[in-house]
C-alpha cells in the first residue's frame, strides 16, 4: 500500500469505531454500571463515580457527592450523542462552585421564608443561606454530603440505590431522617428517580432533583428556543425575594402560561427576573402523571417529565452568569433550566398549600420519571 494514503485510511477507521460506539445503530448493547474514584471531599472521604448504561447506549453519570447526575447521553434525531446536563469537573467546585446542578435536594427543597415554621406547637429555626430566607436544605444540605451507594442490576435496566440518615437538628430540622433515592436507567430511556424517607419525630420533607438541562447539548448556549409545555393551569406567585404569597393564581392570558408549548424565551422578557416559579400541576392526586415535556427544536430532543407531586418549580438559569464553567463549557444566563417536582415553596408556613409534615410510622415516597426521545 502506498504511504499516502495509510493517514486516510486511518482516519476512516477511527470514524468508524468513533460512530459505532457512538451510535445505537450498530448492535444491541449490554446494560451495564461501572464504578470508578471521583475524588475526595475537603474533609477526606471518598466520592465514587457511577455510570449506568442501557440497552440503547444512553449513558447516566452519578457521583456518591451530593446523589449528583454529572452527565447525562442521550441521542438526537440522527442517533446522535450529547451530554445534555451542566456540570462541573471536580468535587470541589460542585462544593463551592455549583448552583446544585444535578443534585439531589433535601430535605426542604425550595425557599421556607425567614428559616422558620411551627410544628406542633415547637417553632424551629433553619439554616438560612438565600438572604433570610433557607433554600434547598440549607448550607450543607443533601447536595453536599456523601450518600451510600450500591450498584443495582433490574429488569427494567441498571440502578444505583443511594441512601442517607439526616441527624435530629442538621441544618435545624427535627427527627432523624432515612433516606433512599434510586436511580434506574430504564431500557425505554428513561432516568428514573424514586425516593422514599421515614423519620423519628414529626418534620417536612420536600425531596427535589435539580439537574439543569440544555437538551440541544450542554455547552450548546442558551435554553431559549427550547418549547415547554408544562401541565399546570395555575402557579404560585412569589413575593421579590421568591417567597410565595399564599395566593394560587390562573396563568390563562398571561406569560406564565405554557398550557400549550410555548418557546422558553418567547415572552420571557414580560417575566420580571426570568421564570423562577412553581407550578400547581393540574394532576395532583398523588398518581404518576406528565408534569412537563420540552422539545428542542434543532436536534428533535425530547424529555417528558412525569410525577407524582403536586407542584413544579420552573427555573430559567437566570443566575447563571459565566463564573460557573465545567466540563470545558462556561455556563451563562438560560445556558441551562430547572424543572424541579416538588410540593410547593414555603409550604410549612402557607395552610392553603398541601401538607409537607412527615410522621413517625409514615413513609415519604416520589417517583420522577424523565422520558427522552427524539422527533
Ligand atoms: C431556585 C432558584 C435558585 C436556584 C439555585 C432553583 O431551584 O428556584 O431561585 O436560584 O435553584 O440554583
Amino acid at each position: 500500500m502506498k504511504t499516502k494514503y495509510v493517514p486516510i485510511l486511518s482516519v476512516v477507521a477511527i470514524l468508524f469505531v468513533f460512530s459505532c460506539n457512538e451510535l445505537a445503530m450498530c448492535g444491541e448493547k449490554k446494560m451495564s454500571i461501572k464504578k470508578q474514584a471521583f475524588g475526595k471531599t475537603e474533609d477526606g472521604k471518598n466520592v465514587d463515580l457511577y455510570t449506568l448504561t442501557n440497552t440503547n447506549g444512553l449513558k447516566a453519570e452519578i457521583i456518591t457527592y451530593g446523589g449528583i447526575v454529572t452527565s447525562l447521553q442521550v441521542p438526537d434525531r440522527n442517533g446522535k450523542f450529547a451530554d445534555i446536563v451542566l456540570g462541573c469537573d471536580n468535587v470541589n467546585d460542585y462544593a463551592k462552585k455549583s448552583p446544585y446542578f444535578g443534585a439531589l435536594i433535601g430535605r426542604y427543597g425550595n425557599r421556607i421564608a425567614k428559616g422558620k415554621f411551627t410544628l406542633d406547637g415547637v417553632e424551629y429555626t433553619l439554616a438560612t443561606n438565600d438572604g433570610q430566607n433557607h433554600l434547598h436544605g440549607g448550607i450543607k444540605g443533601f447536595d453536599k454530603v456523601v450518600w451510600n451507594a450500591e450498584p443495582m442490576q433490574t429488569d427494567k435496566g441498571p440502578a444505583l440505590k443511594l441512601t442517607y440518615r439526616s441527624r435530629d437538628g442538621e441544618e435545624g430540622y427535627p427527627g432523624n431522617l432515612s433516606c433512599t433515592a434510586i436511580y434506574t436507567l430504564t431500557n425505554n430511556n428513561e432516568l428514573k428517580i424514586s425516593y422514599e424517607a421515614e423519620t423519628d419525630k414529626a418534620t417536612v420533607v420536600n425531596l427535589t432533583h435539580h439537574s439543569y438541562f440544555n437538551l440541544g447539548g450542554h455547552n450548546s448556549g442558551d435554553i431559549l428556543g427550547h418549547e415547554l409545555m408544562l401541565n399546570a393551569d395555575h402557579f404560585t406567585p412569589v413575593d421579590k425575594d421568591l417567597i410565595p404569597t399564599g395566593e394560587i393564581k390562573p396563568v390563562k392570558g398571561t406569560p406564565m402560561d405554557f398550557t400549550s408549548p410555548m418557546a422558553i424565551g418567547s415572552r420571557i422578557e414580560q417575566v420580571q427576573g426570568g421564570y423562577d416559579h412553581n407550578y400547581v400541576l393540574n394532576s395532583s392526586d398523588g398518581s404518576l402523571a406528565l408534569a412537563a415535556s420540552v422539545y428542542e427544536p434543532k436536534t428533535g430532543r425530547v424529555m417528558e417529565i412525569y410525577t407524582t407531586e403536586p407542584g413544579i418549580q420552573f427555573y430559567s438559569g437566570n443566575f447563571l452568569d459565566g463564573s460557573v464553567k465545567g466540563k470545558g463549557a462556561v455556563y451563562n444566563k438560560h445556558n441551562g433550566f430547572c424543572l424541579e417536582t416538588q410540593h410547593f415553596p414555603d409550604s410549612p408556613n402557607k395552610s392553603n398549600f398541601p401538607s409537607v409534615v412527615l410522621k413517625p410510622g409514615e413513609k415519604y415516597t416520589q417517583l420522577i420519571v424523565h422520558k427522552f426521545s427524539a422527533r
